[in-house]
């Protein structure tokens, strides 16, 4: 039995461990273990923590899901104001500016400064005392801000505590935001998910971090950058500080140069403007910094604005341009988009002709009729869109959109569910738009991954009539591809030689690429992990599914009902009958009747008969799960041998508790 002071160390060696390699995965990108094993450090991690709460610490990595809800927000006030910046948005401006600081300090020749990307999101202001955050607040209005330290600490790439050597107060200012990718993925999951979106990553993140409830803001994917930094010895320049705030484990942005003289610094502005589209967050200028901090001490500020530091902002991407029409598409979940079709405009070097409404209510709240004159942007360089109507330019003649109640696809009955902003069609796979959307997404990537099934192809084969189901693309005849004009002798042979290859990829990729409501890739794995066979899946009950840690209600009556609709089960069968593997190797020794079925075990204490993880690997053979920690899900705790803490919390749930004696008897031995 280990001691207490065991437990302890290990419990430490874990956090230590687990810090470390959250440091070099969201900060250095350089991870050194797989996410396999570092999900085995923070389950046993987890473990420890459960079974010892008298070792809780708020500083945990295991803490960073999120703390309770809060009731509002502290007000904080700042050691040193944060201070905003003057902005330039010419040369002529920026040059007017390094003349000003010449005459200000009084010298000649090129000065050296930093040229930092100007991220758009949101200030904070992150404080650590003795090496370990303590606070964390917005910028508010310079002055004070919120404390907003609870949501803070649920962003991965900040520190909870720092190198040793770091000196005892410190304070880190930056910039939290969304990358433009996940902004986008998650608008795009909202949508589907007929929730209210965000306008961009800047809102996304600002909205994010005001959350009461931090398991919310643990959801949503935030980052930090560090530009700026308080407290540090030693230091005598911008460019150092930010290279000790780096090695103190905060992230910087890389890129991040130090240049002499105006000339260049120009240069510098020039190129991340032409690379601003590929930068994976949103930047709207650049923030030029003199390097010596003895400089910017001798200028200071006037007013909220430091004389050494000046943002010289792009060129404005916004135009405007008169909303023709408002046409409605509808997705692989039959969510109804309203898209916008505008006189082609010239935005950037981009010429925009569509935009998504996203939804009805988007429609609404930016007051658009069809023919309106609208403000149109390419913010930073994410997808175009409306920034609302000109009401001043109204003719008389515009009219206002609705939404129709037939879907314009299939012509089914359109419903918006209680509670959301999305309408959808009722209509299901039987209405072609949903076909060609949910065929898209079983050849995707990340499900069948089946080359040249794309959505091109996907409109082809449903138009034709060839595909009216999803099992359809396995009985494809060489000679039916050929008839179409899209196909040649060589795609139609890559075709199908991708789609008989697909028919071997594992059980989770398959029941990802069912496209089953609110079934990502994640869940997918759980669900084959546990039932090992799609027909398996296919019969579980909503209790059983529930089993499953992580799955609650809304998932496993969605699986359910996917599973129980005539035609998704014609689908699976037809799947099967084509060859596609709907086993995992050796599931088929796995029975799928018997008193085990769909049971969840968790041991604990030391057994006479056998090692915990032999008794794991039975019941998993016998169709049972077994987990590592016991919930109101678990269907039996088989206490050995000093039994500790799992026991006490199986009482308290009322989960049944098997002896040894007990549990050999359930299972025939
Ligand atoms: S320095 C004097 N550096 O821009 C210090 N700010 O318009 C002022 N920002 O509130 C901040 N990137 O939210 C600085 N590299 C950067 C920045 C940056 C974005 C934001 C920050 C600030 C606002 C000022």
């Amino acid at each position: 039995m280990p001691t207490e002071t065991d437990v302890r160390a290990e419990i430490e060696r874990l956090r230590r461990e687990l810090d470390e390699h959250n440091y070099r995965y969201h900060v250095l990108a350089q991870p050194i273990v797989s996410d396999v094993e570092y999900d085995r450090l923070f389950r046993r991690l987890q473990e420890l923590e459960r079974e010892h709460p008298e070792f809780a610490d708020p500083n945990s990595p295991t803490q960073r899901v999120g703390a309770p809800v809060q009731t509002g927000f502290k007000s904080v006030t700042h050691s040193v104001p944060m201070l905003s910046l003057a902005n330039s948005f010419d040369d002529a401006e920026l040059r007017a500016w390094d003349a000003r600081v010449h005459r200000q300090l009084g010298v000649e020749g090129d000065f050296t400064f930093t040229v930092e990307p100007k991220i758009d999101g949101l200030a904070v202001s992150l404080v650590y005392e003795r090496g370990y955050l303590v606070r964390a607040a917005t910028r508010g209005d310079g002055l004070s801000g919120e404390d907003v330290t609870a949501n803070i600490r649920t962003i991965a790439d900040i520190p909870w505590s720092l190198p040793p050597y770091a000196p005892d107060y410190l304070e880190v200012r930056g910039e939290v935001y969304m990358n433009k990718g996940d902004f986008e993925a998650m608008n795009a999951e909202r949508a589907e998910a007929g929730e209210s979106l965000f306008a961009n990553p800047r809102n996304a993140a600002a909205g994010a971090l005001r959350q009461l409830d931090p398991r919310i803001t643990a959801k949503r994917p935030l980052k930090f950058w560090a530009y700026a930094t308080l407290g540090l010895e030693g230091i005598t320049t911008q460019y150092g500080a930010l290279e000790a705030t780096h090695r103190l484990g905060f992230p910087v942005y890389e890129g991040i140069r130090l240049v002499n003289g105006l000339d260049t610094v120009i240069d510098v502005y020039r190129s991340f403007g032409d690379r601003r589209g590929e930068l994976p967050f949103e930047i709207d200028g650049v923030v030029i910094k003199l390097n010596s901090l003895a400089d910017q001490e001798r200028l200071g500020a006037v007013g909220r604005e430091p004389r050494w530091a000046i943002a010289y902002k792009f060129p404005a991407t916004q135009s405007t341009t008169r909303l023709l029409d408002i046409i409605v598409q509808v997705g692989r979940t039959g969510v109804l988009t309203p898209v916008a079709v505008l006189e082609p405009v010239e935005i950037g070097g981009v010429v925009v002709s569509r935009s998504t409404l996203h939804n009805e209510d988007e429609v609404l709240r930016k007051d658009l009729l069809i023919g309106d004159w609208v403000v149109v942007q390419r913010a930073g360089d994410v997808i175009p869109q409306i920034v609302k109507s000109i009401p001043e330019r109204r003719e008389g003649t515009e009219r206002p959109f609705s939404m129709p109640e037939h879907c314009p696809v299939c012509g089914g009955a359109t419903l918006r569910p209680e509670g959301l902003v999305a309408r959808f069609c009722t209509n299901g796979l039987q209405c072609p738009a949903q076909l060609i959307e949910a065929i898209k997404h079983f050849g995707s990537r990340r499900g069948m991954d089946i080359e040249g099934l794309g959505i091109k192809v996907a409109e082809v084969l449903v138009e034709k009539g060839l595909v009216k189901d999803l099992a359809d693309v396995y009985y494809l005849q060489r000679a039916d591809l050929l008839a179409l004009e899209r196909f040649g002798e060589k795609s139609a042979d890559n075709l199908l030689a991708a789609l008989e290859q697909s028919k071997s990829q594992p059980l989770d990729r398959l029941i990802f690429a069912l496209g089953i409501h609110e079934v990502g890739d994640q869940t997918a794995k759980l669900l084959a992990k546990t039932f090992r066979s799609l027909d398996r899946l296919a019969a579980a009950t909503q209790v059983e599914l529930q089993a499953i840690p992580t799955i609650g209600p809304s998932v496993s009556e969605s699986i359910a009902s996917f599973c129980a609709e005539p035609g998704n089960r014609t689908v699976l069968e037809k799947l099967k009958a084509a060859g596609v593997a709907t086993e995992l190797p050796g599931a088929a020794d796995v029975p799928s009747e018997g008193p085990l079925v769909g049971k969840s075990f968790v041991f604990t204490g030391r057994m006479e008969s056998m090692p915990r993880p032999d008794a794991e690997a039975l019941v998993e053979r016998m169709g049972a799960t077994a987990q590592s920690s016991v919930t109101k899900k678990t269907t039996y705790l088989v206490a050995g041998e000093e039994a500790g803490s799992k026991l006490d919390k199986a009482k308290k749930l009322g989960v049944s508790v098997l002896t040894e004696a007990e549990f050999l008897a359930l299972i025939g031995r």
